[in-house]
C-alpha cells in the first residue's frame, strides 16, 4: 500500500514508519531537518519524504506531492502535550493546542481526504487519545482539541462511506513516549503501552478485508502505576 504518514519525525509517528516501511510505500511528513535525518539514517530501505514546515503557505506544493504519490493510506500522528488547570490555561496556550492537535491535522486531513473522494477509495487512520474520549484534570487545552479530532474523524467517516473512505481511529492510553515528560502525573515505566502494540493495532487496522471497517480500537493501560 501507500501510505502518508504525518508527524513520521516523533516516537509514535517513527515507529509506524520504522515498521510499515518494510511491507508499504510510505511518503513521510515531517517538519524538523535534523530529525528527518536520524529517521531516514534509521530505515531499512529508502522512502520518500515531505516538509511540512509553513505548510499553510505551501498548500499547492503540498497538495501535488500528495496527488503525485497517489496515496491508499492517510495516518495522521501529528500532536503535542499541553496541560494546566483550566484558571491557569493561557490563550496562547489553547492556541498552541488547537495548532498542534487539530489545525495541522485537519489541514493535512483535508488534502488526503480529498485525493480519496476523487478516487472513490481510501482509508484515514487518527492516532488519538483517550483523552478524547474523557476528560482528565490538567486536560483543558488537551483533551479539548482531541475531543474536537475525534468529531473530525466521526464527520469524515459519516461523509465519506459512500465514497468509498474508510476512518479509523486508534485512542490512546499513556505511551512510552517522550510526552510523558510533559504530563502533570508520571506513571511507573513498567505500566506504560509499548509502541509496538501501536503498530499492531494499526496493522489489523490495514489488513482488514474492503467489506469491514474498524472504526475504534482503544488501547488501555492494563494497569497504571503512578509515581
Ligand atoms: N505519548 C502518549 O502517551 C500518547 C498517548 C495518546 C495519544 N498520543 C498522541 O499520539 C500522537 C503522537 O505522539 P508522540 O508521543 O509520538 O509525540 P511526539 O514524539 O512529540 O510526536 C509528535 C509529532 O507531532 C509533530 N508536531 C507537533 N506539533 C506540530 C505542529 N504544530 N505542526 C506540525 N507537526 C507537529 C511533531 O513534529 P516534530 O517531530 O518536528 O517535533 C512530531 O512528529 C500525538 O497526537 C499525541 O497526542 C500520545
Amino acid at each position: 500500500m501507500k501510505i502518508i504518514l504525518a508527524g513520521a519525525t516523533g516516537d509514535i509517528g517513527s515507529a509506524i514508519a520504522l515498521s510499515l516501511i518494510d511491507k508499504h510505500e510510505l511518503l513521510l511528513l515531517y517538519r524538523d531537518e535534523e530529525k528527518r535525518q536520524a529517521l531516514k539514517g534509521k530505515l531499512s530501505k529508502e522512502s520518500s519524504f515531505l516538509s511540512i514546515q509553513e505548510c499553510y503557505n505551501r498548500l499547492e506544493e503540498i497538495k501535488e506531492a500528495f496527488i503525485n504519490f497517489s496515496p491508499d493510506v492517510f495516518i495522521n500522528a501529528i500532536g503535542d502535550g499541553f496541560y494546566g488547570k483550566i484558571e491557569d490555561i493561557a490563550l496562547k496556550t489553547m492556541d498552541e493546542s488547537y495548532e498542534a492537535n487539530f489545525r495541522v491535522p485537519f489541514f493535512l486531513t483535508q488534502i488526503a481526504y480529498d485525493i480519496f473522494l476523487k478516487n472513490r477509495r481510501g482509508h484515514i487512520i487518527f492516532i488519538n487519545s483517550i483523552s478524547a474520549l474523557e476528560g482528565f484534570p490538567y486536560g483543558g487545552a488537551y483533551c479539548s482539541m482531541k475531543f474536537a479530532l475525534r468529531g473530525l474523524a466521526e464527520v469524515v467517516a459519516k461523509e465519506g462511506k459512500r465514497y468509498g473512505i474508510r476512518v479509523t481511529t486508534l485512542y490512546l492510553g499513556i505511551v512510552d513516549t517522550k510526552l510523558l515528560q510533559k504530563m502533570p502525573f508520571r506513571p511507573k515505566q513498567g505500566s506504560l503501552i509499548p509502541k509496538e502494540e501501536i503498530v499492531k493495532a494499526i496493522n489489523f487496522a490495514l489488513e482488514i478485508g474492503p467489506k469491514t471497517e474498524i472504526k475504534e480500537i482503544i488501547l488501555k493501560n492494563r494497569r497504571l502505576l503512578w509515581r
